[in-house]
Parts: C-alpha cells; sequence; structure tokens
C-alpha cells in the first residue's frame, strides 16, 4: 500500500468504532481529514454524532461535510477522540504538533474517554525523537525562550510559513520545532516544558493513546496500549 493507502485504511478502521450518539474528537491533519471525510459520510447516511474539532482547519471540513460540531463550551466529555501522529513508540507515547494544532488536540485528548490514533507506518518508531518536538510559545517571549530552550539540549528552529513570516497558531502563539534527536526521557521533558513559563504547549502526548491503527503494506495493525 502506498503512504496514502496505509493512511486510509487506517481511518476506515477507526471509524469502525464510532457509535451512534457519540460525542467524537476530530483530529487535525492529513490522516484525521480522511477519517472526518468517513465520518461524514456516516453523518450523511444516518449516523448520530457530536463532532468536537481540534483546529479550524477541521471544523471547517467538518461543517462542509455536515458534521454536527460544538465547542467545548457546550460539552465536557468526549466518548472519543481520533487523531493522528507524527510519531508513536511501543508504549503508545506520541509527538504531534506537525500540523500546529497540537494544543487543541491535546485539550480534547485528556477530556476523551478514548483515544485512537491513526497513521501509516513509518511513523512507528523505537524511540521518539527523530520528527523535531513542536513546543507552542506565547509570540512576545519567543526570543527570550529560544535559549532556555537551547538549555534543555535542542536546537529550536521557528516555524515560518511560506512567505517567510512566523507560523501562528489557531491560538494566535508561535512554534518552536525543537530538534532534539533520540529522546531519552521523554516524561522528564514533557514535565520540564509543562513548567516553562511562556510555553503554552509541547507535542509529546504520553499516556493519552488507548489504540493505534497502523496502516502497513499488509493490511492494518492494532495495538493496544
Ligand atoms: C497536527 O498538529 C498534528 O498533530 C497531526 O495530527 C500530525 O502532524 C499528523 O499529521 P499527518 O496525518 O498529516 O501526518
Amino acid at each position: 500500500m502506498t503512504e496514502d493507502e496505509q493512511k486510509q485504511a487506517a481511518a476506515a478502521k477507526a471509524v469502525t468504532y464510532i457509535k451512534d450518539g457519540m460525542v467524537v474528537g476530530l483530529g487535525t491533519g492529513s490522516t484525521a481529514a480522511k477519517m472526518v471525510d468517513l465520518v461524514g459520510e456516516k453523518v450523511a447516511a444516518g449516523l448520530k454524532i457530536t463532532g468536537i474539532p481540534t483546529s479550524e482547519a477541521t471544523a471547517t471540513q467538518a461543517r462542509n461535510l455536515g458534521i454536527p460540531i460544538v465547542g467545548l463550551d457546550k460539552v465536557s466529555i468526549i466518548d472519543l477522540t481520533i487523531d493522528g501522529t507524527d510519531e508513536v513508540d511501543p508504549q503508545g507515547r506520541l509527538i504531534k504538533g506537525g500540523g500546529g494544532a497540537h494544543l487543541r488536540e491535546k485539550i480534547v485528548a485528556s477530556l476523551s474517554d478514548k483515544m485512537i490514533v491513526i497513521a501509516e507506518t513509518k511513523k512507528k518508531v523505537d524511540q521518539l525523537g527523530a520528527f523535531k518536538l513542536p513546543v507552542e510559545v506565547v509570540q512576545f517571549v519567543a526570543p527570550a525562550l529560544k535559549p532556555r530552550l537551547e538549555a534543555l539540549g535542542c536546537t529550536p528552529e521557528l516555524r515560518l510559513t511560506k512567505d517567510g513570516t512566523p507560523f501562528v497558531t489557531d491560538e494566535g502563539n508561535y512554534i518552536y520545532d525543537c530538534d532534539f534527536g533520540k529522546i531519552d526521557d521523554a516524561e522528564s521533558l514533557a514535565l520540564t516544558l509543562s513548567t516553562m513559563p511562556g510555553v503554552v504547549e509541547h507535542g509529546l502526548f504520553i499516556g493519552f493513546a488507548d489504540t493505534v491503527i497502523i496502516g502497513t503494506d499488509n493490511g492494518i495493525e492494532v495495538i493496544e496500549i
């Protein structure tokens, strides 16, 4: 299977977990977008769900497909969230945020009874860290935070858009993509980043994934964490 087919296969398996009446967190990114398309087909065929989008892009996609969506001001418990990832390790720990939506993605995942992660096979890694860790920071403190992030042992690069201006997240923040190399102690790094004033959220998702569905050359692999 091509990478696109692997993503599609993982998305197709994940939507079989959605039942009538559920509140469903809708992830962000190219894999999650395939899942949202499939949810749209099911809604058109009569499935009744309430969607919680994890980004403005996903909200727009869901609206266009006729999926009913609400914000977290209306719902505090989410039955199931389905989202993509940039890396997943054997313990189900993730690096997310390649699309810059990890702040809302982590909030939605944290309020969910169950999180299903969907990905193509190349996202499965033995150790996290080949993908640069996205760290979302408040704009005005970004220059001052750079040396502090470097002191943690990484090379932070301010994420830019195609026209060379800083990428701004849905919540109005900047992102440093931080090259730590292989991350030996993800828990400790996550805690350090979470307690750094000015850091809004980082892309390490630890203890969130319940089920990981990987599209592979030979079909799908379902891993229960
Ligand atoms: C969005 O911010 C990310 O967390 C995505 O879920 C992640 O980058 C996976 O994206 P793709 O499915 O496009 O690889």
